[in-house]
């Protein structure tokens, strides 16, 4: 029940939107509160059937409601009508004049119906909607008019003859039917018709003439009319209405401003006197109505909407076609169309373009970077690997004045220095690694040091030797001038000593001769100077731990430069001797060292004690050739 209820209320509610819509869509043609309608026909302003509702008297509509349906009047005449229309035109319909006879050619029928229009009203016979048509194939027709504007009565006609009906075509053209136009202003006509043989002879397809003003769209002509239209009566005919007796431009020079109503036009109707209104083009309604004329929506007829590629959009009196976003054109069917906007074009086309360039470019600058992370992450791993953090600790355990800050060298430079470390540039190879004579950027010449293999305890030399030199600033010391660590091997960077070792000024026959005694002697001070000051003099005690004449070197004055800390050792200040892994050189080690293992500075001394042999001597620290030179160390070589 609930549901049915409320489905009912739903269906009245619909019912009365419906209404509402509908009566919002039909326009008012007549003043509010007027009477619209007067059974089928309608009735616009200016006509209306009462006082305040026709613009004048003469536009009064007599609604005669004793018919069914009720007949529509002009004024109070007794012409009733059955359509008016906003454009000037008021439908009516007249008698046809007909002359009838017997087959013996005695007249049966015969009339001259004539309308009287209502004098000075605005309302004349149209000469352009309507003619003159006579039918029968014995027949003088005439029209006789009366024009009141002129005060003259004119007369035309015309006669139409045919023996025999297959003679008579389907036009209108002068055999069976005649036809002519009216004159203008015509406001009363009366027509008649005669015949010359009363039908006689044609009597059998053509018993009548026939004869009318008829409104021109309504009439064909075909030979059955010649009979058929005994059985009619009536046809339409048109009356034309206008508005006063000024026209348009009168009313323009009147300052009749107000004649026609907002959005619609003043028309002087064909050479007629005064004047209607026309809704402009666009809009729809009474122009003779305030705000009478709507604008019709165009779009809503799907011809127009086809006028248009992609969207219509209904206009104030009028309608344009529209392209969507990213286009432009006029958008009509029979026009440019929708054309896409270059310029959108060329966004996207920029657009992608730019899309591919930064991504491209992020592309690039991911790998360029991982690549350089991956680089720094080598130097690093070579960093850690070569004991830089090992240096590090070393060097931050590390007390006393620090001399000289040994420099960090890029492995680029070092490669550059010495040639890519091209054979030519080695200075000499041992169980450490090779020494290359490199050439720096500035000229300087060093000697660079490369271990040979990535052996952890060599690369602890390395960083032993760092650390010591590091304490160490005596100008018979080789002086370390700095280290590169990013490389696979350690690189350490010397000063260059240039004429060589000890052992080669020594045992090279070549070089004895220019080795003088002086020479020896100073090289012997030299050593022992060293010795002594990295024994008491540096600020934390250091045992060389490997003295002997390969790691003296010569420069070109022949002042001694003691190298090759890579086992030296500092000595706590507070400790004499240490207890370490022997280490050194057969020849040099002291027995006591090798024996009990306790280091002292008493094995450097031994070790210079043999220098000092060898400076006097001039023979080799171990000699196995000479059996009475083996006896001094066989203890020792046996021993170890
Ligand atoms: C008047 O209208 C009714 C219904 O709308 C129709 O049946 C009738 O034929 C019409 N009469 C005339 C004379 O137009
Ligand atoms: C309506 O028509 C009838 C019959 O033709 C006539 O008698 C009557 O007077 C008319 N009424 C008006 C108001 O004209
Ligand atoms: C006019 O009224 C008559 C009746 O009085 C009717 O027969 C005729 O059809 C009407 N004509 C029009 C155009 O309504
Ligand atoms: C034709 O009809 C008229 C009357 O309308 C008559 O006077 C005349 O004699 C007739 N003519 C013939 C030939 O019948
Ligand atoms: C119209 O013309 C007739 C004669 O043709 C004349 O008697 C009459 O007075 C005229 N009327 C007017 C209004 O001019
Ligand atoms: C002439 O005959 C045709 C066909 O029979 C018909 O449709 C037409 O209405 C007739 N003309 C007139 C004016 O009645
Ligand atoms: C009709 O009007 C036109 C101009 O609009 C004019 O040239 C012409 O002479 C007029 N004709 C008549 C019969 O008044
Ligand atoms: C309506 O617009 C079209 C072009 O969009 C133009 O050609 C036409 O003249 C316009 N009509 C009116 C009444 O403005
Ligand atoms: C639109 O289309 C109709 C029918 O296709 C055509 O007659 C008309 O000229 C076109 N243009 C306008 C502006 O309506």
């Amino acid at each position: 029940m609930r549901i049915r209820g409320m489905a009912l209320q739903f269906t009245i509610t619909g019912v009365l939107l419906l209404a509402a819509v509908t009566a919002a869509t039909e326009l008012p043609i007549a003043k509010p509160g007027c009477q619209d309608r007067c059974g089928n026909v309608s009735i616009p302003y200016p006509f209306g059937t009462g006082e305040d509702c026709y613009y004048d008297s003469k536009f009064l509509i007599t609604c005669n409601h004793s018919f069914n349906p009720p007949q529509a009047f002009i004024g109070k005449s007794d012409l009733n009508f059955t359509e008016i229309t906003l454009d000037g035109k008021l439908r009516l319909t007249q008698y046809i004049a007909k002359d009838c006879y017997n087959r013996a050619g005695a007249p049966t029928e015969s009339n001259t119906p004539w309308i009287n229009l209502p004098p000075q009203g605005p309302y004349v016979f149209s000469d352009t909607d309507n003619m003159f048509v006579a039918i029968g194939c014995d027949t003088y027709a005439e029209l006789q008019g009366f024009r009141e504007d002129k005060n003259d009565t004119y007369v035309v006609g015309c006669i139409s003859k045919c023996s025999n009906e297959k003679y008579v075509p389907n036009t209108c053209s002068g055999i069976g039917c005649c036809q002519t136009s009216i004159a203008k202003g015509i406001k009363y006509f009366e027509v008649s018709l005669s015949s010359y043989t009363n039908h006689t002879g044609i009597w059998e397809f053509n018993p009548c003439s026939f004869a009318f003003i008829i409104e021109e769209k309504q009439f064909s002509f075909f030979p059955s009319n010649l009979s058929d239209l005994k059985e009619v009566s009536e046809v339409p005919i048109i009356v034309d209405w206008s508005i006063g007796h000024n026209n348009c431009e009168t009313l323009e020079k009147n300052k009749m401003s107000n004649a026609c109503q907002g959005q619609s036009k003043c028309h002087d109707p064909e050479n007629g006197s005064g004047y209607i209104c026309k809704c402009l083009d666009g809009f729809q309604g009474n122009p003779y109505l305030p705000n009478g004329c709507r604008n019709i929506n165009e779009c809503s007829d799907p011809k127009v909407a086809r006028n248009c590629s992609h969207n219509c959009i209904d206009t104030e009196g009028n309608y344009t076609c529209s392209c969507p976003k990213g286009y432009h054109g006029d958008g009509r069917i029979d026009g440019e169309r929708c054309i896409r906007n270059r310029s959108s074009v060329i966004q996207v086309a920029v657009g992608i373009a730019v899309g591919l360039t930064s991504l491209l470019m992020g592309i690039t600058w991911l790998y360029w970077g991982y690549n350089k992370w991956k680089l720094m992450k080598l130097k690093e791993k070579f960093f850690r690997q070569n004991g830089g953090l090992m240096l590090e600790q070393q060097l931050s355990r590390r007390e006393g004045p620090v001399t000289e800050t040994a420099k960090i060298f890029s492995a680029a430079e070092l490669e550059k220095a010495t040639d890519k470390y091209h054979e030519s540039r080695i200075l000499g190879r041992g169980g450490f690694g090779t020494v290359y004579k490199g050439t720096l950027t500035d000229g300087r010449t060093v000697a660079i040091k490369k271990s040979k293999t990535i052996d952890h305890s060599q690369i602890e030399q390395f960083i032993n030797e760092v650390v010591v030199l590091y304490q160490i600033n005596h100008r018979n010391v080789v002086k370390l001038l700095g280290c590169c660590l990013e490389t696979e091997v350690p690189l350490l960077v010397y000063e260059y000593v240039a004429n060589g070792t000890l052992y080669d000024h020594i045992h090279d026959k070549s070089k004895v001769s220019a080795f003088t005694w002086e020479i020896r002697l100073k090289i012997a001070s030299e050593t022992a100077g060293v010795l002594s000051y990295l024994h008491s003099a540096a600020s934390v005690p250091i045992i060389h731990r490997d003295v002997k004449s390969t790691n003296i070197l010569l420069d070109n004055s022949y002042t001694a430069k003691v190298s090759d800390f890579g086992t030296s050792r500092l000595i706590p200040l507070d400790q004499v001797e240490l207890s370490t892994m022997v280490q050194g050189t057969l020849g040099y080690l002291d027995p006591e060292y090798l024996h009990t293992s306790q280091l002292t500075d008493k094995s450097d001394v031994y070790s210079f004690g043999v220098v000092l042999v060898e400076l006097l001597t001039g023979m080799k620290a171990i000699s196995f050739d000479k059996p009475e030179g083996r006896g001094i160390y066989r203890r020792i070589f046996f021993v170890h």
